[in-house]
């Protein structure tokens, strides 16, 4: 039985990797989100809209919930110093959210302006940096 792993070993491996799988996030479909090219004209629109990209795009990643890779990786980082869950920062500037979004660092991958157009960048940077003026 040499090299052979037996079915109620493979069964149990499955069970593992299946509980530790993340569910799917609920949320819109790519075609239901679309890619905005115009920034919307009310700040409540654009703050909604920003939302909704960071719901796409971020919350896979930056959930609040510790499993999530950057959140976890937040809170290595800044190990408490600053909250691991980037919606409850109040220290992001629009500038370094774009930074981020466009280059990627680590393991977080950089999105380009056919996923998140400069519009919806706008957007996603006045959600996260509300505080904060245009740049
Ligand atoms: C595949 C997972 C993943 C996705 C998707 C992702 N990120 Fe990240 N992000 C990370 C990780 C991991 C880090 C921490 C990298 C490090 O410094 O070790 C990070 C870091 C950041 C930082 C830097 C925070 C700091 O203080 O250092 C910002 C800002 C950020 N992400 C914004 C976003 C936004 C906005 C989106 C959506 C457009 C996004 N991320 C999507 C994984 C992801």
């Amino acid at each position: 039985m040499r090299g052979v792993i037996s079915a109620p070993i493979w069964g149990l491996l499955f069970t593992a990797l299946a509980s530790f799988a993340q569910a799917p996030e609920d949320g819109l479909t790519s075609r239901e989100l679309g890619i905005l090219q115009e920034p919307p004209s009310t700040r409540a629109e654009l703050l909604s809209r920003g939302e909704a990209v960071y719901d796409y795009w971020c919350r896979t990643c930056h959930g609040a919930e510790p499993i999530k890779p950057g959140t976890a990786a937040l809170q290595a980082k800044y190990q408490g110093a600053l909250p691991a869950s980037l919606t409850e920062r109040t220290d992001l500037t629009p500038a370094f959210v774009r930074l981020m979004v466009r280059e990627g660092i680590s393991m977080m991958p950089f999105f380009r302006p056919t996923e998140i157009s400069n519009a919806d960048m706008d957007a996603l940077a006045a959600y996260l940096a509300p505080g904060a003026s245009a740049n």
